[in-house]
């Protein structure tokens, strides 16, 4: 069948994102009406794409005893996280306010390991309050302040060392966590000592052995190098007396932004297995942490052109998004595809596409070969992980509304900002 519209290559999203007839979808809702009525920049996720992505690791870990506990910095809106609570996942909290959210959703404390370097006392508290199944610790400072919180509360707090391999996870060096030089975790070398303190606290218990060596691993074979070191370290503690139930493999498995080729979850899990079989060491249950491909190609930003510049050296698409929605280009330089939501046809331009933000860092892409024309609304790929999560209001923009697609209906799951909430909580000196 020949079609009158040109050949769209798939989106990173597909099949949650893609063109009907020369319109961009998500699911079975026109991306222009949304624009229409919601006004742009406005995040758009996809719920079938969710429960996709939450179906693929529910399928890879079949009867296996694995936790799955959502990354939740990753994306934090309310409805997400209600929807991963829905189909049975766990949480994975980094802050007290993660906590709340994830109660406020509907979690089971059961299912929610408390992670993240610097826990104030105050967060320890609520979630020794709530019960949560396990606090991921990251230094021996932590331990004795953890363990003195949990006396004073008359219990003791489940612990898992998160301990650092050592092993280049080859990706972004501000999102790579597993290696000496990181702020992140307890070196391996001295992990064995740490728990043999952490087992002299009255107000400890430990359950687990924790690690996280980075996201958006595209490459299987850090995980398997940082497995092999943290199977030594567990057979290391058994013979120390020191046994413990579940081991946590941070998060990290990579999502395709344009073409990248990330692991599956199965591949990932059908390793893990074989090699604690393998060590004897079957009895051990498993957690893991996946934030961004749970989410990352479940949304995407809409976006309006407001002007065409043209200069000398470079094109510009102004448009009505910035580095406040989405920083991942200016802080990591990442890539996002982007394409019209409404293509045309005619002559293509490399544009960098760029935000109202006064800082030469506020693009969102660059040297991209678009037909656009100014009020066209553009979709930004890819933008389901660290994508709202990390917007700010800088400029005094106020953020931008989120609706959740399903089937052929949408639900604004978070209101866009007014300017009168610029201003609340504030106030001047008399
Ligand atoms: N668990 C811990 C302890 C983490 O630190 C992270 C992410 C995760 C789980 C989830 O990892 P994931 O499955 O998403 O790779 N803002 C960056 C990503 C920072 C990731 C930080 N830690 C970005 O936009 O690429």
């Amino acid at each position: 069948m020949t079609s009158r519209f040109p050949a769209q290559p798939e989106l990173a999203g597909h099949p949650y994102f893609q063109f009907r007839n020369n319109v961009l979808y998500a699911e079975d809702v026109p991306l222009s009406h949304l624009a229409e009525r919601l006004g742009t920049p406005l995040y758009v996720y996809s719920r079938a794409a969710l429960k996709a992505a939450w179906e693929s690791y529910r399928s890879a870990v079949g009867q296996r005893p694995v936790l799955v506990c959502y990354g939740m910095k990753a994306n934090s809106n309310l409805a997400v996280l209600k929807e991963f609570a829905r189909l049975g996942a766990g949480f994975d909290i980094v802050s007290g306010g993660e906590l709340k959210r994830a109660l406020a959703a509907g979690a089971d404390p059961s299912r929610i390991v408390f992670s993240g370097v610097g826990k104030q006392a105050w967060e320890m508290r609520n979630a020794l309050a709530a019960k949560v199944k396990c606090f991921n610790v990251e230094s021996e400072a932590e331990l004795r302040r953890l363990s003195e919180v949990a006396q004073g509360m008359g219990v003791r707090a489940p612990v898992s060392l998160r301990v650092n391999p050592d092993v280049d996870a080859q990706t972004h060096p501000y999102i790579s966590t597993g290696l000496k030089e990181n702020k992140f975790g307890i070196a391996i070398e001295s992990a064995l000592d740490v728990y043999r303190s952490a087992q002299s606290l009255p107000g400890l218990e430990i359950v687990g052995v924790d690690c996280h060596i980075g996201s958006q691993l595209t490459d299987i074979s850090p995980y398997f190098d940082a497995l092999e070191k943290l199977l030594d370290l567990i057979e290391r503690l058994a013979q120390a007396g020191i046994r413990i139930n579940h081991l946590d493999l941070g998060g990290g498995l990579g999502i395709r932004y344009t073409d990248e080729t990330p692991p599956s979850p199965k591949a990932l899990l059908d390793h893990v297995f074989e090699r604690l079989e393998a060590r004897g060491l079957g009895h051990l249950h498993l957690v893991l942490e996946p934030g961004r491909s749970l989410v990352g190609n479940a949304g995407v930003l809409l976006t309006t052109v407001q002007y065409l510049k043209h200069s000398e050296a470079r094109n510009f698409a102004i448009v009505d998004a910035a580095m406040n929605d989405l920083l991942r280009p200016a802080l990591y330089e990442a890539f996002h595809g982007i394409r019209p939501v409404h293509p045309r046809a005619g002559q293509e331009t490399v544009y960098d596409v760029v935000g109202p933000v006064c800082e030469s860092a506020d693009w969102l892409a660059r040297q991209r070969k678009l037909v656009i024309e100014q009020g066209d609304v553009l979709a930004v790929e890819s933008a389901g992980a660290y994508s709202m999560a990390m917007a700010s209001n800088y400029n005094a923009r106020p953020r931008a509304a989120e609706v959740m697609v399903d089937g052929d209906k949408h639900y604004v799951v978070r209101r866009r900002e007014t300017l009168d909430d610029l201003l609340k909580g504030e106030s001047t000196l008399p």
